[in-house]
C-alpha cells in the first residue's frame, strides 16, 4: 500500500466533488475456479484499491458525503481462518493503513443502507462488473441485480474518472516499475523468437517473469505469429522462418499498476525486406505519434495522424492509392489498422473501462464515431498533464476482412487488392509504448525497449 495519507487525500478530494448521499465501494471477493475453496488468483477492485488500498477480499468502504465521515465494513478473521491463512491483521489495523478509524462488521452494513433507504438518501455506487457484486448491491438496495449497472451513479462515475485520469507521482513511479518488468518480458521474448520454438514456451516464460517481478500480467498475454488476430490468446504455433511474432504483454506491480507494451519480432531475428517495409511504417506511426504527444492535442487527432502516416506509406508501397486525406476520411485505412491508437492506463490496463468507455473518452461535445475502425477508438478527448496513454499503431493482413472487402469491391479506389497478396505472410505488426503527458510534452515511461530494426536485430542476435 501507499502511505495512509495518499488514500485520505483521495477521499477528501471525492468528498469535495460530491455533495450529498453515501457512496459504497465494494471490494472484490474470491472467485471459485472449480470448487469453492479452489479460487482464481485474487484481483482487488481498482476503485476500492484507489480509495482504500486494502488488497484483501470482503470489505466495503462507505463514504458519507453529508457527515464527511468514512467507514470500513468487514469482519475480523476468526481462528478457523487463521489456522489456514496464518496470523492476519484486524479490520481496525487494516483501516488505519488507509487513514480510517471507524470500522464495523459486515452485518452492520445492511442496517446503515436500510436506514439510508428509509430516509431516501442517494446511494452512489460504480457500475459493478462481477456477478457477486451485482448480487450484493441488489440485496442491499432491494433492486434487481441485473439492473445494477444502469442504476450506477453518474455523478460518482464522473468524479472518480476526473481523479483517476490524472496520475499522481507515486502512481507514475509504479507504472514505470511495471514498464521495467515489461522490458524484461519483451527482451526475453525477442531472444527466444527462434525457428522451432513453441509460442507456449515463450508465453509461459513471460508469465513467470511477470509473477516473479510483480503481481503477474496486467492482461492475458497476446503472443502469436498470427498477429493479424488482434487479441490472440492462443499460443499453439511453432515458430517458423518468414513469420513475425506479435508479443503484446504487460505486467502489474505488486500495487497493481499496469504496463502494456507490444513488440513485433521476425522469427530468427532478421527482418526480410517485405517485413521491414511494413515494420518501418508502423514504427514511423508510433514514433511520430509519440513525438506529437502533448497537452491539448486530442487522442483522436493523434489517431488520425497515425492513420495518415500508415496510408501515405502504404500508398508508396503500392498497397493503397488515391488521396490520403480522402482515404482516411472514408475509413479505407481501417482495412490495415482497424483499432484505435491507444487507451488510458493506470490501475487497469484499459484504465477505468468498467466505469464506461464513453464517460472516459467522450463527452457531450465529442461523440463516438460509428465508422468501422474509428468506432473502436476508446478516447477522443484532448490530453492533459498527468494522463498516461498507450500509443499502439498496427498494420494487419486479416484474410477474412480483406476477402470480404475485396468481394464487395469496397474502397477499390483506395486499396490495391492485387498487391496485398505479396504481404499476407506478415500477419500483423503492432508497436506499443506507454507515455505520460507532461506539462510541456510527454515522457515515454520505463527503460526503453528495443524497437528500431537495428535494435531488435541486435537483441535477437
Ligand atoms: N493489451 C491490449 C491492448 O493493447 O489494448
Ligand atoms: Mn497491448
Ligand atoms: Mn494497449
Amino acid at each position: 500500500m501507499f502511505k495512509s495519507e495518499v488514500y485520505t487525500k483521495r477521499r477528501e478530494e471525492l468528498h469535495k466533488k460530491i455533495k450529498s448521499g453515501i457512496a459504497l465501494f465494494i471490494s472484490n471477493i474470491e472467485a471459485p475456479l472449480n470448487y469453492p475453496a479452489n479460487t482464481y488468483h485474487f484481483r482487488q477492485d481498482s476503485d476500492f484499491l484507489y480509495f482504500f488500498g486494502i488488497d484483501l477480499p470482503g470489505f466495503t468502504g462507505v463514504m458519507d458525503f453529508d457527515s464527511g465521515k468514512d467507514r470500513l465494513f468487514g469482519n475480523d478473521y476468526e481462528m478457523d481462518d487463521i489456522i489456514w491463512m496464518g496470523p492476519q491483521p484486524t479490520i481496525k489495523e487494516l483501516a488505519m493503513k488507509c487513514g480510517i478509524t471507524d470500522t464495523a462488521p459486515t452485518t452492520k452494513l445492511e442496517e446503515i443502507i436500510k436506514d439510508a433507504l428509509s430516509k431516501k438518501r442517494k446511494i452512489h455506487f460504480l457500475p459493478p462488473y462481477r456477478s457477486e457484486t451485482k448480487m450484493m448491491l441488489g440485496s442491499l438496495l432491494k433492486e434487481n441485480p441485473c439492473q445494477m449497472i444502469t442504476l450506477a451513479s453518474v455523478d460518482l462515475i464522473k468524479a472518480v474518472i476526473s481523479m483517476r485520469s490524472i496520475k499522481e507521482k507515486v502512481e507514475i513511479d509504479e507504472i514505470e516499475k511495471a514498464v521495467d518488468i515489461a522490458y524484461e518480458m519483451h527482451v526475453t521474448a525477442m531472444k527466444m523468437c527462434k525457428q522451432g520454438v513453441r509460442e507456449q514456451d515463450i508465453f509461459g516464460t513471460l508469465e513467470g517473469i511477470a509473477l516473479a517481478k510483480g503481481g503477474g500480467t496486467s492482461f492475458p498475454i497476446i503472443l502469436s505469429v498470427d498477429g493479424q488476430t488482434l487479441h490472440n490468446h492462443a499460443h499453439g504455433n511453432i515458430l517458423r522462418k518468414g513469420r513475425m511474432m506479435v508479443t503484446d504483454a504487460g505486467a502489474e506491480t505488486n500495487l497493481h499498476y499496469a504496463s502494456d507494451i507490444t513488440r513485433t519480432t521476425p522469427v530468427g531475428g532478421k527482418f526480410s525486406p517485405k517485413q521491414k517495409d511494413i515494420y518501418e511504417i508502423v514504427l514511423k506511426a508510433n514514433t511520430e505519434a509519440i513525438k506529437a504527444t502533448r497537452p491539448g492535442i486530442s487522442n483522436r487527432d493523434l489517431h488520425f495522424m497515425a492513420c495518415k502516416i500508415i496510408t501515405t506509406e502504404m500508398k508508396s508501397l503500392g498497397l493503397m492509392k488515391g488521396d490520403v486525406d480522402e482515404a482516411v476520411a472514408a475509413g479505407a485505412h481501417a482495412l490495415f489498422m482497424p483499432h484505435g491508437l491507444g487507451h488510458m492506463m493506470g490501475l487497469d490496463v484499459h484504465d477505468m473501462e468498467a466505469l464506461g468507455e464513453n464517460f472516459i473518452g467522450y463527452n457531450d461535445e465529442v461523440k463516438r464515431s460509428d465508422q468501422f475502425g474509428t468506432a473502436f477508438l476508446r478516447f477522443a478527448l484532448p490530453y492533459k498533464p498527468g494522463h498516461v496513454f498507450t500509443i499502439e499503431p498496427g498494420c494487419y493482413f486479416i484474410p477474412e476482412l480483406i476477402e470480404k472487402w475485396k468481394s464487395e469491391g469496397k474502397f477499390k479506389d483506395f486499396i490495391n487488392y492485387s498487391k496485398i497478396e505479396d504481404y499476407m505472410s506478415i500477419g500483423g505488426i503492432r508497436i506499443e509504448d506507454d507515455v505520460l503527458i507532461t506539462e510541456n510534452g510527454h515522457k515515454v515511461l520505463g527503460k526503453p525497449i528495443p524497437k528500431t530494426v537495428k535494435e531488435v536485430e541486435s537483441i535477437c542476435s
